[in-house]
């Protein structure tokens, strides 16, 4: 479990809002000579990062598809334009807040869901959710947490939550989960379309480590009434075809079963004794994803949910019309961080024309490549209406716990509100595409 510095030496974070505030705090903490626990830069976050995160927890969440071209291109893609500032504008206060299918947010801002985040620390998702609350920054549950909806639902306050569900091939799983989304509070559904299956990943590959396969990540599946039955039913067919065990006894398979048996819900030596925690573990790789997902499929949604429908993983303006025909309230823009598909548009270039595609009405979100309070108004030039913050907020977590969360956010929101503050943006709506141009110096830049 990792070792994060103690909260009385630290800078003091406040709800985020004001840049000069989160400057102040971090200057004045300075002259008593603390510095922050968390680095300012995005370099410097991912440094201190790896050096407390395990190869495997590293290769998980840093790591893309094939040879990570498409994350590459996800940060061209903001190097290509550049931002250019008003003079004189007077105005010497913002509202950063904007209204998302629904969804008070206090910033453009929103956590994106992260699976398996028990690679990173035990209690990931309990600490973000606690971090999104005590900043009040929306936070997208992920379908592939360690812990289940409801608990993490419970730790939000008065912030709020959506939940992101990819679609099993057992449609009354689906339901279910959708059930739990609406009871847990949730204020919009988020369906991830661009992972019907895993991507080509070399880095877990390399060291053939797949998260789910020693338990991590299923918490929302072990929880969950439909899924039991569905396992129940596999240890039954099992045992009456007469299947017996075909692992190899090996130290690794020792670990696993340890690792497995540790994550289920229940008492570690009643797990042990149980076939149910590794059928668990074998019916999630089975149906947690559809591979034949389809628009009849995202058709029947209306039908399905109260909840706001949110498509994240369009890339396609087509994809894009066509979803908004359907009548989703949103989609994202997101290429996942670049972990499906090496060579696929960056997620800000497809945004130029999903939007271009859409007009100006249809709300549209994007992550894949903000590390910034800059990106994010870049983003929002290009016709973002807020965006995801994914990869910085787990390296947050890495160094510093729940606490390190909280920094990153209010470092990404302060850097936004300075950003608004020096070119004369007064409020979301008004970061319009008269702020950027292409980047005259690009690529000479590094
Ligand atoms: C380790 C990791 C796990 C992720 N798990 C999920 C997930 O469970 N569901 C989902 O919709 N997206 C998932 N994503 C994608 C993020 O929601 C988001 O699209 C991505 O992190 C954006 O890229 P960036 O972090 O490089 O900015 C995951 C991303 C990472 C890095």
């Amino acid at each position: 479990m990792p070792q994060h510095s103690s909260a009385s030496e630290e800078t003091p974070v406040a709800k985020p809002g004001s840049g000069r505030d989160r400057q102040s705090a971090i200057y004045s903490a300075g002259v008593v000579g603390i510095t922050p626990a968390v680095p300012t830069s995005f370099a410097g976050l991912e440094r201190a990062a790896q050096k407390v995160t395990s190869p495997k927890g590293w290769a998980y969440v840093a790591g893309g598809a094939g040879e990570g071209r498409t994350m590459r291109n996800n940060r061209a893609a903001f190097d290509r334009w550049a931002i250019v500032p008003r003079m004189a504008h007077g105005g010497a206060t913002r509202d950063l807040s904007v209204k998302i299918v629904g969804t008070q947010l206090s910033s453009p801002l929103l956590l994106a869901p992260v699976g398996a985040g028990q690679l990173i620390d035990p209690e990931a998702d309990l600490h973000t959710a606690r971090a999104a609350a005590s900043t009040g920054v929306p936070y997208v549950f992920t379908n592939q947490g360690g812990t289940p909806m409801e608990e993490a639902a419970a730790e939000m306050g008065e912030t709020p939550h959506w939940v992101q569900l990819y679609w099993s091939t057992d449609e009354a799983l689906v339901d279910s989960l959708i059930g739990r989304a609406e009871a847990s509070g949730a204020e919009a559904l988020v369906i991830t379309l661009d992972t019907t299956t895993l991507g080509w990943r070399p880095q877990d590959l390399t060291l053939g480590s797949l998260p789910f396969a020693q338990g991590l990540g299923i918490g929302q599946y072990t929880s969950d009434p439909r899924f039991r039955e569905i396992v129940a039913d596999r240890i039954e067919r099992a045992k009456e075809a007469g299947v017996a065990s075909d692992v190899k006894v090996t130290l690794q398979a020792l670990r696993s079963l340890i690792s497995i048996t540790r994550n289920h819900p229940g008492s570690f030596w009643a797990n042990l004794r149980s076939p149910v925690p590794r059928a668990s573990v074998e019916t999630f790789l089975d149906i947690y994803s559809n591979p034949g997902l389809s628009w009849d499929h995202v058709a029947t949604l209306r039908g399905r949910t109260r909840l706001p429908v949110v498509l994240k993983g369009i890339l396609h303006p087509d994809d894009a019309r066509r979803a908004f025909d359907l009548g989703v309230d949103a989609i994202v823009v997101s290429n996942h961080g670049g972990r499906q598909i090496d060579s696929s548009i960056a997620s800000l270039d497809a945004l130029i024309s999903v939007r271009g595609a859409v007009g100006p009405e249809p709300t549209v979100l994007l992550d894949s490549g903000i590390r910034t309070g800059a990106d994010v108004f870049t983003a929002l030039a290009h016709g973002a209406d807020a965006c995801l913050l994914g990869r910085p907020y787990m390296y947050g977590l890495a160094i510093a716990g729940q606490r390190g969360v909280e920094e990153v956010i209010a470092n990404v929101v302060a850097e936004l509100d300075l950003t608004m503050a020096l070119t004369g943006a007064t409020d979301v709506k008004s970061v319009s595409r008269d702020f950027v141009v292409p980047n005259p110096t690009w690529p000479g830049v590094v």
